[in-house]
């Protein structure tokens, strides 16, 4: 029995989770796994609810399972809090943080169904299969931060980037971890040229490099990467890299895959492994049943790979949305002549079917 906290959240959040259990529950009558889902707050639903964007029972039903499944945060209405009750600082930041998920995986795969999909040309993104290993509890979304009055009138805001050996070392070994099961190919992308944090990041993993002779290390600066990524994204095999370097090169990334609705995450390290697609609530198409539940259910695969060991079950999941994609089945987002528009629930019903069947 696999204990799973589901935490739907706020705007599209409530309409991807439940495709996303869909496909959990066609695998688990497939292969005989029974799970237990324990529904709980969070963002600013939970907000509304109990005051308070990740309420203590919330975070006592995430430690206590074995896996959490969220779907997605925030929206215009909360914008406004104090920032300590803002969705994205008051909940999902700490609850990254106390489930101690410092390793964040998002994997850029483009489903052959999805070559016309992406704004990229075909030829540039044809086989693009990377994996970004984003650290996810340091750096600058968890340093000091501070303001105060200038004499002039106006303010002065901070935000501190510092990490330590200790903390990049650990990331940078999972990354290693990573690409000796994958192309062997480990890109480390830092600001190195101008940060100090990036140069201390920089010399430990040159110092890690000869512990893995096996796998070829290449450093790379920020701002390049952000251009390598479109010019010739084949060249990446494994990327590791700060907090806030991932958060934008994922956003970015995602449109190797066609939609940053397809990107799924896995943040792991912690005794809980935390789900979730990379995207954000969308307010704007929230309600719609417009939502592309894809990068949930890819991120439910994830859940069984990384939390369960379910390679097999997993593999499941993603053959069946390849399969879905390869039919011609189209949320707004991918949608193209000749395809099919489904919405949201339709296409949970869809890869639930091939999960079944095959
Ligand atoms: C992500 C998101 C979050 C982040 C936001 C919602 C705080 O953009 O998971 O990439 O910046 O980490
Ligand atoms: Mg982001």
């Amino acid at each position: 029995m696999y204990r799973i906290a589901v935490l739907p959240g706020d705007g599209i959040g409530v309409e991807i989770v439940p495709e996303a259990i869909k496909a959990l529950m066609a695998v688990g009558k497939k292969c005989s796994h029974q799970y237990l889902f324990t529904e709980a707050l969070i963002g600013g639903a939970a907000y509304d609810a109990v005051g308070h964007p990740l309420p203590e029972a919330t975070l006592e039903i995430c430690r206590q399972s074995d896996a959490v499944l969220l779907g997605a945060i925030g929206g215009p209405k909360w914008d406004d809090l104090p920032v300590h009750l803002r969705p994205e600082v008051g909940a999902l930041l700490p609850l990254r943080k106390e489930l101690g998920l410092y390793a964040n995986l998002r994997p850029c795969i483009l489903f052959p169904g999805l070559l016309q999909a992406s704004t990229l040309k075909e030829e540039i993104i044809t086989g693009v299969d990377l994996i970004v290993i984003r650290e996810l509890t340091g750096g600058l979304y968890f340093g000091e931060k501070s303001r105060e009055k200038t004499p002039d009138g106006g303010e002065k805001a901070t935000d501190i980037l510092s990490y330590s050996t200790y903390e990049i070392e650990r990331i940078v070994r999972f990354a290693y971890n990573v690409a000796r099961k994958r192309h062997r190919k480990l890109c480390s992308v830092d600001k190195a040229n101008v940060l100090e944090s990036s140069r201390l990041w920089r010399e430990t993993v040159t110092r890690l490099a000869s512990e893995y002779p096996e796998v070829e290390t290449t450093h790379m600066y920020v701002d390049n990467c952000s251009m390598q990524l479109i010019r010739n994204p084949r060249q990446f095999d494994v990327i590791v890299t700060e907090n806030m370097f991932g958060d934008i090169l994922t956003d970015e990334a995602s449109m190797l895959t066609g939609s940053i609705g397809m990107l799924p995450s896995a943040s792991i390290g912690g005794q809980v492994g935390l789900y979730e697609p990379s995207h954000g609530s969308a307010p704007d198409i929230a309600g719609q049943k417009k939502a592309n539940p894809l990068a949930t259910i890819l991120s439910a695969a994830m859940m069984l790979r990384y939390s369960f060991d379910l390679e097999s079950e997993a593999r499941l999941i993603e053959a069946a949305v390849r399969q879905v994609m390869e039919d011609g089945y189209r949320t707004p987002d991918l949608m193209e002549e000749g395809k099919t528009l489904v919405d949201t629930v339709q296409m949970g019903d869809l890869v639930q079917e091939v999960i079944l069947k095959n």
